[in-house]
C-alpha cells in the first residue's frame, strides 16, 4: 500500500499529467486536491491525445476510482463536458460534497479584475478561479454538497450574490445575474451530478485503509502557489504536498512518496519573474519543437533553462521523495545545455535560495553550469538506455539537489518512460 503525491516543481505544465497516467497502472484511486480548470494536464495513449481539464488521469482507466477532492474549485460545465467528451470510457468518478463551484459570475469577476491590473495583469486562465477562492476564504461560496438542498442553494446564493454583483458593477461588468436565475442553473447541474457527490475524504481513506494505492494529482506547480509562489504573479491555491494531502483530506503522515514533475528545462504561461528566460532562437527552438502552446488557453509559453535555485526551494516546501524529469528528448541534438546553479545579485553576491521579493529578484542574474548536449541516436527507450551524457546532466540534477530521480520521461507516450 502507497500513497504518492504528483507535485509540479516548477511552473506547472512539468507533465504531471503523464506521470500521474503513467503510475496510476497499479493504483486503485487518483485524486485532485486543488486547483479546478485552469489546470491542462494532456495524456497520450496509443497515439490518442486527451486533454483533462479537471478529471483526474486516472479517469482514463476504466478499473481506477476518480476523486474531486474538497480543495478544488469545480465548473460544473466544464465538467459535464469533459465526461460526455470521454462517453463510457472511463472509471467511477465522485466529486468531494466539501468542494467550492465556480460560479458564472466568478468568471465574469476574473475577466474584470485582470482588466483593472493594466499592464501588470496576472494572465490568470480567465477561469474564475481566484474568485472562487476568494469566496471561500471570505465564508460566501457555494459547496458540492449545498446542490443538495434547495434551501441551502438559496440561502447560499442570497449570501453570495449581492456582492459578487457589487464587484461587477465596479469593474463595470454588465450582466443578468439573479438567484432565481442561479437557483435553476444548480437544480440542473445537481440532477446531472448530484449523484458523484460524497465525503470523499472518507471514501479515501478508507481505500488507503483497505491497503490500495492512492496517487494524489497536483495540478499547477510549487513556484505559482499562493504561500510560496511569486506573489501576486500566482494561482489562488496551494499546489505543495501540503496542499495535497489537505485538499484530499487526507493526513500529510499517510503521504509515502512524493515524486516532484520538473521538465528538463523550464516554461511559465502568464506574467512573472523568470530569471532563465530565454528571448533567443534556443528559447524559439523549445517552444516549437517542445510545442510549448498552453494546454488551457493556447498561449504561448514563455521558455527557459532548467532553475536549480527554483527546485531547492520546491523541494525544501514539498520535501521530494523522487524526481521525475520530462521532455529530456526536447533538449536532444542541442549543442550545449545550460542549468542555472546560483543567481548573482548586483552586488555581485551569489544567491543560492529563490528570493521572495520580486524586486531583488529582478536583480538578479543566473549563474550558469553548462553541459554538452547528447544525441538522440544513443537512446533506445525500449533497453532503457540513455546517452552517457544525459546521464551526467541527471546525475547533477540529483546530487545537487539531493533527490533520486525515480522516471525519466522521453515523449509524451506512455511506453516512452524509463524508471529507475
Ligand atoms: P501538466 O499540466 O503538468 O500535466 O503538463 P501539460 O500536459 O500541460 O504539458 C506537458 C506536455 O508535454 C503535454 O503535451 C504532454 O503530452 C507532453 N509531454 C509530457 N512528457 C513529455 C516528454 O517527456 N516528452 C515530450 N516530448 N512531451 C512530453
Ligand atoms: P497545470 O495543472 C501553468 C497560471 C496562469 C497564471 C496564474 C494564475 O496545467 O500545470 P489562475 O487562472 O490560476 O488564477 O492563473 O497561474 N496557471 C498555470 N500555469 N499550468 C497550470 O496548470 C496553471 N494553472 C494556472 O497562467 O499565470
Ligand atoms: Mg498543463
Amino acid at each position: 500500500m502507497s500513497v504518492t503525491t504528483i507535485i509540479g516543481a516548477q511552473w506547472g505544465d512539468e507533465g504531471k499529467g503523464k506521470i500521474t497516467d503513467y503510475l496510476a497502472d497499479d493504483s486503485k484511486v487518483v485524486a485532485r486536491s486543488q486547483g479546478g480548470n485552469n489546470a491542462g494536464h494532456t495524456i497520450v495513449i496509443d497515439g490518442k491525445k486527451y486533454k483533462l481539464h479537471l478529471l483526474p488521469s486516472g479517469i482514463l482507466r476504466n478499473d481506477i476510482i476518480s476523486i474531486i477532492g474538497n480543495g478544488v474549485v469545480v465548473n460544473l460545465d466544464v465538467l459535464l463536458k469533459e465526461l460526455d467528451n470521454l462517453g463510457n470510457e472511463r472509471g467511477q468518478l465522485f466529486i468531494s460534497d466539501r468542494a467550492h463551484v465556480i460560479m458564472p459570475y466568478h468568471k465574469l469577476l476574473d475577466g474584470g479584475e485582470e482588466s483593472s491590473k493594466g499592464k501588470s495583469l496576472i494572465g490568470t486562465t480567465g477561469n474564475g478561479i481566484g474568485p472562487c477562492y476568494s469566496d471561500k476564504a471570505s465564508r460566501i461560496g457555494i459547496r458540492m454538497g449545498d446542490l443538495l438542498d434547495d434551501d441551502m442553494i438559496i440561502d447560499r446564493l442570497e449570501k453570495a450574490l449581492p456582492r459578487n454583483l457589487a464587484l461587477l458593477n465596479y469593474y463595470g461588468i454588465e450582466n443578468n445575474l439573479t438567484v432565481d436565475g442561479l437557483f435553476q442553473t444548480c437544480r440542473e447541474w445537481r440532477n446531472k451530478l448530484g449523484d458523484f457527490i460524497t465525503d470523499a475524504s472518507l471514501l479515501v481513506n478508507q481505500h488507503i485503509d483497505k491497503g490500495d494505492n492512492v496517487l494524489l494529482e497536483g495540478a499547477q506547480g510549487v513556484h505559482i502557489d499562493i504561500e510560496y509562489g511569486t506573489y501576486p504573479f500566482v494561482t489562488s491555491s496551494s499546489p505543495t504536498t501540503a496542499g495535497a494531502a489537505l485538499g484530499s483530506g487526507i493526513a500529510p503522515s499517510k503521504i509515502d512518496k512524493v515524486v516532484g514533475v520538473t521538465k528538463a528545462y523550464l516554461t511559465r504561461v502568464g506574467s512573472g519573474p523568470f530569471p532563465t528566460e530565454l528571448e533567443d532562437e534556443i528559447g524559439e527552438m523549445i517552444r516549437a519543437k517542445g510545442q510549448e502552446f498552453g494546454t488551457t488557453t493556447g498561449r504561448p509559453r514563455r521558455c527557459g533553462w532548467l532553475d536549480l535555485v527554483m527546485l531547492e526551494l520546491s523541494h525544501r516546501i514539498c520535501g521530494f521523495t523522487s524526481l521525475a524529469i520530462t521532455k529530456l528528448d526536447i533538449l536532444s541534438d542541442v549543442d550545449e545545455i545550460k542549468v542555472c546553479v546560483a543567481y548573482k545579485d548586483d552586488k555581485d553576491s551569489e544567491v543560492n535560495h529563490f528570493p521572495s521579493s520580486l524586486s531583488y529578484l529582478a536583480k538578479c542574474k543566473p549563474v550558469y553550469k553548462t553541459f554538452p548536449g547528447w544525441s538522440s541516436s544513443d537512446i533506445d527507450i525500449s533497453k532503457g538506455v540513455i546517452p552517457d551524457k544525459m546521464k551526467i546532466f541527471l546525475d547533477y540534477i540529483s546530487v545537487s539537489l539531493n533527490i533520486p530521480i525515480s522516471i525519466v520521461s522521453l515523449g509524451p507516450g506512455r511506453d516512452e518512460t524509463i524508471i529507475f
